[in-house]
Order: C-alpha cells, then structure tokens, then sequence
C-alpha cells in the first residue's frame, strides 16, 4: 500500500474533491468525558469526541488550551484524571502492560522537536517506530528482520530521503527530520497518526513539505491523521474538520469553511483573532 504514495505530486485539490469516496464511518476512535488536572491546574475540562477512520482533523487553539495534553492523553503519554479513550474498540485507560503496548503500536506519533536520536541513522531511527512490537531484550540489541528493513527503506525513499539513508540525524535539516519522524510513525503500520505542532519549528516551504506528506498519509493509507496546530490558515487548507479548544474545552467542531471570523475570536480571544485574519 505504501507504494501508492506518490512523490512530489499536489494532491490538496484533488484530496478535497476524492475524499469523501474514501471515507467511511468507522469509528476509531472515542474519548468520552476526558478530564486531566495538573495539581490545581485543569489542563482539559470534560472533552468529548468521536474520531472516524480515515479523517485529518486539526486541533487549534492558544497555547495553554490543553491540545498538547489532549493529544497526549489519547496514547497515554500522559495518565487522564479520569475519562474514557476507546481506541480500535479498547478503553486504553484499563489496559495491562502488554496491551498498551500492542494498541501504542497502532498510534504513530509525530512531535514538534522530532524526538530522533540524533547519533543514529537515518534508518536506525525509523526502525525504531517497530520496538512496540518488539520484547524489551529483541529492541534493546536492535533486532530487526529483512523484511522489517525492507519496509524501512521504502518508507524512507517514499519521503525522499534515499540519500540520507545512513546518515547520522543531527546532519539533517528540521524538514527532513521531521520526515524521519513521520517515516518511524509510518513503519508502525498505524490506524491513526497523532502530530504535536509538527510543523512549529520549519521554516514555511518545509512545513509544506510536511503537511503535503501528511496529507498523502491520510489520502493514500487511508490513515487517520489528529494534528495540533497554532496556525489557523494550515488548519483550514489542510483539515476536513477542525477542533478549537479554549482552557480544556471544545468551543469549536466542524469543517474548515463552518471557521468564521467570529468562531476563531471565540476560540482565540478577540485580539488574536483579529491579528490573524488580518
Ligand atoms: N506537566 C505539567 N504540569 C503542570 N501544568 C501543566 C503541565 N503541562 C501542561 N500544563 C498546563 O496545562 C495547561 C495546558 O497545557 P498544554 O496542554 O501544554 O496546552 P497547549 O498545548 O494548548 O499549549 C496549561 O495551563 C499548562 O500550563
Ligand atoms: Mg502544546
């Protein structure tokens, strides 16, 4: 399937036109009264949401909303307070150690700063999105089988990055490290793709780049994609559905064209909003 990713091709417009063919009504994902207090901080108030297979949704809102928290929560990067997340059918706040990991194997996740370990390779890196399906002493001597390189190398020329291969990560620019990290996510063979500010540290052409490929991912793998994003203008041109979160809640859920002027002041608060449409 990963083939049919296709390089350097526009797929925006025609994404929008083919998508709902693509598109069905699977649920994959429901998070049902999510609650997460820090200390006296409460980070996410009460959110529920239903996630349908196949769907790229986009998260905005201020920083401090909680759309970090949120999305962390959903692989348990973070323990809710309390809440359900039923993810492919299992409530993953009530799963033993061995099931966590094997449904974490299925949620590929993709971070602003990249999280690679930069002394490693290229191919080293991606190979290590298959450790959740791995017994702690196979990943910790790095036992990888043909085929699972195989799959590595081509997820990794899929993204362009052939001639990178073997070279250390801390030698790659920010676009194409974040490449390695959507290729890691990729090789997981995930039902869904969780992306935190994945595009905050690029510069514009390689946060294109970035989202283009995220797009191809949701398009062509049919891979459902969850990305938070500060940048309200990459939200609307990239998501089929958008989700705006003010201090822990959902003030906002629906298409990029249902965001008007007025729904992003309510998200934002007046004076961004209006500094960001202008
Ligand atoms: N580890 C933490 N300890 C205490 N408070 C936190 C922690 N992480 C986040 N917060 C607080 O939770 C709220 C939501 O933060 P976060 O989820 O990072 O928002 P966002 O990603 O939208 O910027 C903020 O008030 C933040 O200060
Ligand atoms: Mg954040």
């Amino acid at each position: 399937m990963i083939q049919t990713l296709i390089k350097n091709e526009p797929v925006i417009a025609e994404k929008k036109a083919s998508y709902p063919k693509k598109k069905n009504n699977k649920i994959i994902l429901e998070i049902k009264n999510l609650k997460k207090n820090y200390k006296d901080v409460c980070a996410v108030k009460n959110i529920s949401l239903t996630v349908t297979q196949g769907e790229f949704i986009s998260i905005i809102g201020p920083s401090g909303s909680g759309k970090t928290t949120l999305i962390r929560c959903v692989n348990r990067l973070i323990d809710a307070t309390e809440g359900e997340i039923i993810f492919d059918h299992k409530n993953l706040l009530h799963l033993n150690n061995k099931e966590l990991r094997q449904a974490r194997a299925k949620i590929g996740m993709i971070f602003q700063h990249y999280n690679l370990v930069y002394r490693l390779s290229v191919i080293e890196n991606v190979l290590h999105g298959r450790l959740g399906y791995k017994s702690s002493l196979r990943g910790l001597f790095g036992v990888y089988s043909d085929a699972e390189k195989e799959k590595a190398v081509e997820i990794i020329d899929m993204l362009g990055l052939n001639e990178m291969i073997y070279k250390r990560c801390d030698q790659l620019s920010g676009g194409q490290k974040q490449r390695v990290g959507i290729a890691r996510a990729l090789i997981q063979d995930p039902k869904i793709i969780l992306c935190d500010e994945p595009i905050s540290s690029l510069d514009p052409s390689s946060a294109k780049i970035i989202m283009d490929y995220l797009v191809r991912v949701q398009h062509d793998l049919g891979i459902t994609i969850i990305v938070n994003l500060h940048q309200v203008d990459v939200a609307m041109k990239y998501a089929d559905r958008i989700l705006g979160i003010r201090e822990g809640e959902i003030v906002f859920d629906g298409s990029p064209s249902e965001l008007s002027k007025e729904k992003i002041n309510e998200i934002y608060g007046t004076e961004t909003g209006e500094l960001i449409l202008d």
